[in-house]
């Protein structure tokens, strides 16, 4: 297709359709998608056949809805594991994959954008999409990030980058404004977001709806063009979030080109329709052809590339089968195990009893558009039972039907807010019998507990009992629990069903093991069971940190100020995010990052380091020295010199998940670092300070098995 030809056709009204969806499809009053519920849609222009495209969250699998009016077939989608799970499996070959299975159902289903990565970083657990996120450390997200991108984009379909930039909380998401110095927008907040694009050219971006530095990200020409485009060699488009920004012209001469999802007076009543604004604005001169052609060329060049542009013939049958072991693997190689006294794995043949509501209703993935609508979500309880484990019945069973009663009572979910968004309440702990726990204890070998939660869009988590802190009930379940079963001489383990961090550290005295299974995804209940026969070995290690408390957390301006209505939030910890701040400051977590146990153990040996004017190479060998196969994931941080720059103690620069290794096997590893990623930012430059750099290899972050020094001459390289 000839874009110069076609733009020189269009009319100026034409050209500024292109500009603005259609509106929010199927809800005030909009008509639905021709996917029924994806979340927009870009214009058609049939006179010079320009077909619409469709654009579906999200980052946990593609988000349409199952159930069509008049229709008696369904269309579900599969639901993967959340991204701080997919992250915690530190696979770049699985990320490949998740993504070109989410990819392929979004052709199969006729949508042509899916609304994914999103790679913000947790900055504070507290923030209510971290779920969505891959981790607090850009390179992991960058690197991983780009392997999903790769993977969605191999099927032809676009992915959006999203939310562009330093969106680190719900609580007034629409208007608060981002107070952060360059320095850690450089290394932390777009770091990832410049590695994605770089490496795996997304085809859009979404801006995102914060302020950043003062300035709406979707009208931050700063962003959007100078890094973004100048800088960074983006060629793609932008789009922004749902209904973001105050100003469609400021939006489209920042170079924010699609303005989503059009019809923003549908939801906030004061605002114009946006096209009719950019056409006075056009009329006025404020926005002129170069600036209109630009953006539509732009979004033009993307349009072409898509299946409804091509005609794909969609199947709407995508191949569940081969997406549900996908789903499986991906989630099998994310689960961490972070406690074990000799209780995992467990013979099949032990009687266990599982207690918690976590066990019926097993929470899948959050809410809000990061949600997905799968054909089933094989529940803990199931999954035990499908895999021959003896499960206590009677306990499960009671759980059962205890669930089913209280969702159907006082505790269905609600609906809080214009988009029908549903939140379930969190279902009581107290429901058993302590008599009942008596029992369990004297019939079975071991007891294990689910804790879950569940978080969203919209809103941020708190720091209270019952969400960052185990509410009295469930403090209670784990204390009797382990209490009975450990005066009978047997094993507790627990399972943590969550999207982020709570607090352990007080409780965790009291059980025998605790696996992070995060919120997994469909196969949940298959993927624990295999974990805890160890058919699986666990390999995933936090992408995250978990604090001993909340107190130590060093983002303590979360969410902002004004406290009732936060307005602006100042990143006063500046660089210092994650382990970059408990190493630094000494502050010892809980479990910090890169930490995670296997069923086997691992050696590391024969540590050389060389380095040429752009790379340093980095070589080891990991050897699998205990007695069942299973695969490591060896990090690469380097403490570089202080000089004239803070520096963190260490950074993150590098990781290799092994093959599985068999029992005795060993394997080479070889990872390369350009010098250019060993720099700091300074005033407009990276920069490289001389001195002795320290190349430390290990199995998580403070778990070091291998040092060596290089001496780097100083190297300033351009942005
Ligand atoms: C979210 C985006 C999402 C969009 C469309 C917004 O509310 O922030 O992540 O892609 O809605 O559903």
């Amino acid at each position: 297709m000839d874009i110069e030809k076609i733009i020189s056709q269009m009319t100026v009204e034409e050209k500024l359709k292109l500009l603005v969806g259609v509106g929010l499809p199927g809800m005030f009053g909009n008509k639905s998608s021709r996917v029924p519920g994806a979340a927009g849609e870009t214009h058609q222009i049939e006179r010079l056949k320009i077909p619409s495209t469709v654009h579906a969250d999200g980052p946990a699998g593609l988000r349409i809805d199952p159930e069509r009016e008049n229709d008696s077939n369904k269309y579900h989608a599969t639901a993967f594991p959340i991204a701080s799970m997919l992250a915690s499996s530190w696979n770049k070959e699985i990320l490949f994959e998740v993504g070109k299975a989410m990819g392929n159902e979004a052709k199969e289903y006729g949508v042509d954008f899916l609304l994914a990565p999103a790679i913000n970083i947790h900055r504070n657990p507290l923030c209510g999409r971290n779920f969505e996120y891959y981790s607090e450390d850009p390179i992991l997200t960058g690197e991983l990030a780009s392997a999903f991108v790769e993977g969605v984009q191999s099927e032809g379909i676009g992915t959006s980058l999203k939310h562009f930039a330093a969106n680190n909380q719900e609580t007034n998401r629409m208007k608060i404004d981002t107070i952060v110095s360059e320095r850690a927008l450089r290394e932390i907040y777009l770091k990832g977001f410049e590695i994605v694009v770089k490496k795996a050219k997304p085809w859009t971006v979404m801006s995102a709806y914060n302020k950043l530095n003062g300035k709406y990200c979707s009208q931050n020409k700063w962003l959007l063009t100078k890094v973004l485009r100048e800088e960074w060699g983006f060629e793609g488009f932008v789009m922004s979030d749902w209904f973001a920004g105050d100003n469609p012209v400021e939006q489209i001469k920042a170079g924010n080109d699609l303005i989503m999802p059009g019809k923003t007076y549908n939801v906030f009543k004061d605002r114009k329709d946006e096209i009719k604004e950019l056409k006075q604005a056009y009329e006025k001169g404020e926005i002129t052809d170069d600036i209109i052609n630009e953006r539509v060329r732009t979004i033009l060049n993307i349009l072409m590339k898509t299946p409804s542009f091509k005609g794909y013939k969609y199947s709407n049958a995508p191949d569940f089968e081969k997406h549900a072991r996908i789903s499986y693997n991906a989630a099998s190689e994310g689960v961490v195990l972070l406690k074990n006294n000799d209780v995992l794995p467990f013979s099949a043949d032990a009687k266990v009893s599982i207690f918690g509501t976590g066990q019926i209703e097993t929470v899948k993935g959050g809410f809000g558009s990061g949600d997905t609508h799968p054909r089933y979500t094989i529940s803990i309880f199931e999954g035990f039972k499908e895999k021959g484990v003896k499960v206590d019945e009677k306990i499960g069973n009671f759980y059962k039907e205890k669930v089913f009663e209280l969702r159907n009572g006082n505790y269905r979910p609600n609906y809080v807010n214009e988009f029908n968004l549903k939140i379930p309440p969190k279902l009581p702990e107290d429901i058993l019998d302590e008599s009942m726990i008596d029992e369990a204890s004297e019939t079975n070998d071991l007891a294990i507990i689910v804790i879950s939660r569940i978080s969203g869009e919209f809103v941020d988590r708190r720091a209270v009992k019952g969400d960052y802190y185990l509410s009295d009930d469930e403090q209670k379940l784990i204390e009797n629990v382990s209490k009975k079963f450990h005066s009978k001489g047997k094993k507790v383990i627990v399972l943590l069903n969550i999207g982020g961090p709570i607090e352990i550290a007080s409780w965790i005295e009291l059980v025998d093991g605790l696996l992070l299974i995060w919120q997994p995804g469909q196969e949940a209940g298959r993927v624990v069971a295999d974990v805890c026969l160890g058919t699986v070995n666990p390999s995933g290690k936090l992408p995250t940190t978990f604090p001993k408390d909340y107190q130590d957390i060093p983002s303590k301006s979360f969410p902002g100020k004004p406290v009732e209505n936060p307005l602006e939030v100042v990143y006063e910890e500046d660089i210092y995010v994650g382990y970059r701040y408990y190493d630094t400051f000494q502050i010892d977590p809980l479990f910090e990052f890169g930490y995670g146990l296997s069923y086997t153990k691992f050696d590391y040996k024969n540590l050389i380091v060389k380095h040429d004017d752009e790379n340093i190479e980095i070589c080891f060998e990991i050897e699998n020295s205990g007695n069942v196969e299973g695969k490591e994931i060896a990090q690469v941080y380097v403490k570089a010199p202080k000089a004239r720059l803070d520096k963190p103690f260490q950074e993150l620069k590098g990781f290799y998940k092994t093959k599985m290794l068999k029992p005795g096997e060993k394997e080479e590893i070889s990872i390369k670092i350009a010098l250019r990623d060993l720099t700091s930012f300074c005033k407009d430059k990276w920069v490289l300070e001389e001195g002795e750099y320290r190349i430390r290899v290990g199995a998580s972050s403070r778990d070091i098995r291998l040092e060596e020094k290089v001496f780097l001459k100083e190297k300033v390289f351009n942005l």
